[in-house]
């Protein structure tokens, strides 16, 4: 099955396309910092190495490898509008079909984007199929940071619910990823031959209450829906949920990578 004609597929493009803006203006930053981390941990060669940045969003992981030496990164998701713009090649695709020739990549990125595949084991086969080496990122299951509630809430009081799309996924694909074992089983049953997971934990680097909630309303299943709110509303939840973060810890992500070839 692939996601691209699927109703859950066409709702989660949208929503990615809708928060383009909120995204670059909040969650960026510290997927940014995620996808350094990433790569480092993954320590697949980038100098030189052409890249395929698969469900790449605004392109932070492209960015990273090519900081690290990539001589030429192509990104490709399933929502376009997200993509970055020229001087980057962009083109829009489906993890689990990808437009591109075999062994067409050094290395494949793909930054918290395999959880959203219906079928994880596909996009891995693909990703596989294109590029020699890997490196995925996950968030592992049950991970929380009192700016995901605070600002759920906020937005729950005003009327949110969350979309059909982003119940689908969290119950599926982003379940099955989020385990160390269970995503090496992903990678083996792909087709890998060598494969490794591991968790490690990053500083994500939203050191004041604003960013945090910013990194929140700028999530898909949040900012289509906060766009629709007259102005005073949204600085009304911007004001109650920074108050209700004075004191939150530090957002250390947790994040599972495996690397893979
Ligand atoms: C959590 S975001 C991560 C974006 C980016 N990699 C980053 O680290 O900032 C997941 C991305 O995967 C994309 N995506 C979801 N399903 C996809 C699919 N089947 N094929 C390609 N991209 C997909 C979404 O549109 C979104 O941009």
């Amino acid at each position: 099955m692939t996601a691209i004609g699927t109703a859950i597929g066409t709702a989660m493009g949208s929503a990615y396309d809708l928060s383009a803006d909120a995204w670059r203006s909040g969650p960026a930053m510290l997927y940014a910092r995620l996808a350094g981390a990433l790569l480092d941990e993954a320590q697949l060669p980038l100098a030189g190495a052409t890249v395929l940045d698969a469900g790449a969003g605004t392109g932070v992981a492209g960015e990273q490898a090519a900081a690290r030496g990539a001589a030429r990164v192509v990104a490709v998701d399933l929502a376009t509008r997200i993509l970055p713009g020229p001087p980057a090649l962009a083109v829009g695709g489906d993890l689990q079909r990808l437009p591109f020739r075999d062994q067409a990549f050094d290395v494949a990125v793909a930054a918290f984007s395999l959880g959203h595949a219906p079928d994880p084991v596909q996009a891995l086969a693909e990703l596989r199929r294109v590029a020699r080496g890997l490196a995925a990122s996950a968030f592992p299951v049950g991970w929380t940071h009192p700016a995901k509630d605070v600002v759920e809430s906020a937005v729950v009081r005003r009327g949110h619910r969350p979309p059909a799309w982003y119940v689908a996924f969290k119950d599926g694909a982003e379940a099955r990823v989020g385990d160390a074992d269970r995503l090496l089983g992903l990678a083996t049953a792909a087709g890998y031959p060598s494969a490794r997971t591991r968790r490690i934990e990053v500083d994500g680097g939203l050191t004041t209450p604003a960013a945090m909630v910013a990194w929140r309303l700028g999530m898909a299943h949040i900012a289509p829906f906060v766009a629709t709110l007259p102005p005073e509303v949204i600085t009304e939840i911007r004001a109650e949920a920074e108050a209700a973060l004075v004191d939150a810890p530090p957002v250390v992500v947790p994040m599972l990578v495996l690397s893979a070839q």
